[in-house]
């Protein structure tokens, strides 16, 4: 008799994992109800909510090169699944995703961040050009009551950015309670191309989350008491874009160009289509490609972003276009791989005119300078005695790690040493290039400047990196949420 996944979840015999409960058992040991009905959100219609565009960031006011804004951040009760009563999300302004920031690269962006709600949070523009003052440190809290103005002095390069929340060990449960947005930054070149644009040019966060019956939305402690969050990572069955479930978008038969974002704690994707049809990749996170590249499956680890194309021209008004997830196995998920399969539908719904068009030419090619140099800091990522550590070490304020010279082209390498687990490493202050995988050139999606590297198990990856921004303090860590909340963060100094 073989087992699916599904009935060793059921008998616990599938951890996903070493030395940690399955995260299914545990929830229902904390809540005494029984594994099974723990183990599913309560139903959800797919393809039954229209998909949300979260509305733009509007500035207070514009002065010179500024650009003010203000964002509150606080509790709301929002309709999220079909039937349930109102969830309690912690939003931007009272949403999530929040705004969207359209910014102009070359212009400041002055953020105020008002704190309405019950925890402390920071604040991080992860990807953005930030001072060590205005990065979000984790231990740069503001408190409830608080504010804190972020000072964000974009240079102009295209940019697919994104803000969340980073306080110090509940980064996790500040994530998936909705502290996360979109953050464009576009340049003159790029707005002068003629890519589909506006309403054409669409922002998708993909999240999931769990549900209770009562529609609240569940961030589940292996310790409520002392807030220590699940190690591998907390996980949801309910896939939402945009924060909503499984949606539906309605497009014209033309090309649309999506901001892919994986705003997942800890799910990693795999982006495809259920035609077979290739994605078209114009963009990871910072820069075009030199070409536009099409692949068939388009994996994305936690914060990572991609911009793609599809070309909704090739069918027939009616057609029907799922978006699927084929990545099946994260480590420690604990859910039925069936009910994240399906991330969202695009309706082709009516005929349109397309001016748009994806130039031959899109990028420069990358800068490799320096990158024959020597291997300046090698990075190991662990599991170590039932922690997870950098260089044998878990993150402590008091401490760098590395002091890498401004302005200097420096090469590191990340070792993933743990296993069959993936992590997903997010530098602050600076985008790079990955120079290689386990030796072999990276994906061809990953050839321009990116600000994660997705590492498999056992994976080896060489990163070309120039600090010159700004000198002083940053943090490093894997981004999925709960590895970093169990501190698999180190700290660096440009100097
Ligand atoms: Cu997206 Cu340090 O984070
Ligand atoms: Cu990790």
């Amino acid at each position: 008799m073989s087992l699916t996944r599904r009935e060793m979840i059921k008998a616990g015999l599938l951890t996903g994992g070493v030395a940690a409960l399955p995260v299914g058992r545990a929830i229902a040991t904390l809540r005494d109800e029984p594994l099974d009905e723990m183990l599913e959100s309560p139903p959800v219609p797919t393809f039954a909510v229209p998909l949300r565009i979260p509305p733009l960031a509007r500035p207070v006011r514009s002065e010179g090169n500024t650009d003010y804004y203000e964002i509150t951040q606080r509790v709301a009760r929002v309709p999220i699944i079909p039937g349930l009563p109102l969830t309690e999300i912690w939003g931007y302004n009272g949403i999530t995703p929040g705004p969207t920031f359209r910014h102009v690269g070359g212009r400041d962006a002055i953020v105020k961040q008002i704190n309405r709600l019950p925890v402390d949070v920071s604040v991080h523009l992860h990807g953005g050009d930030n001072s060590p003052e205005d990065d979000g440190h984790p231990l740069d809290l503001i408190p409830p009551g608080g504010s804190k103005v972020y000072r964000y002095t974009e240079e102009e390069s295209l940019s697919t950015i994104w803000y969340h929340d980073h306080a110090i060990h509940e980064t996790g449960r500040n994530v998936y309670m909705g502290l996360a947005g979109h953050f464009f930054v576009s340049t003159e070149e790029e707005r002068a191309l003629p890519l589909p644009k506006g309403r054409f040019d669409v922002p998708l966060a993909i999240q999931d989350k769990f549900f209770l019956k009562d529609g609240s939305i569940d961030y589940p402690y292996k310790d409520p008491e002392e807030h220590e969050p699940f190690q591998q990572g907390v996980f949801g069955d309910v896939i939402l874009v945009n924060g909503t479930p499984k949606p539906f978008f309605r497009v014209l038969r033309r090309k649309y160009r999506f901001r892919v974002l994986n705003g997942s704690n800890a799910r990693i994707y795999s982006l495809a289509l259920s035609n077979g049809d290739p994605l078209t990749v114009l963009a990871s996170e910072h820069d075009f490609l030199q070409q536009a590249v099409q692949t068939d499956r388009l994996p994305i680890f936690p914060s990572e972003r991609y911009q793609v194309v599809i070309d909704f021209s090739k069918y027939r008004v009616g057609s029907k276009i799922e978006l699927r997830n084929l990545f099946e196995d994260v480590p420690g998920d604990p859910f039925d791989p069936d009910k994240t399969s399906q991330i969202m539908r695009f309706d082709v719904v009516d005929d349109a005119s397309d001016p748009s068009s994806i130039p031959a030419d899109l990028g420069p090619a990358p800068d490799f300078t320096g990158a024959t140099g020597p291997v300046r800091k090698e990075w190991v990522f662990e599991r170590n005695g039932g922690a997870w550590t950098i260089n044998d070490k878990v993150f402590d304020e008091d401490r760098f790690d590395a002091l890498p010279k401004f302005n200097v082209p420096t090469v590191w390498r990340f070792v993933n040493q743990s296993g069959g687990w993936y992590h997903p490493i997010h530098p602050h202050a600076e985008e790079f290039l990955i120079l290689d995988r386990n030796g072999k050139r990276p994906r061809p999606w990953e050839r321009a400047m990116k600000d994660v590297v997705g590492l498999g198990p056992n994976e080896v990856a060489r990163i070309l990196v120039t600090f010159h921004h700004f000198r002083g303090p940053y943090v490093m860590h894997c981004h999925n949420i709960e590895h970093e909340d169990h501190d698999m963060m180190t700290q660096f100094k440009i100097v």
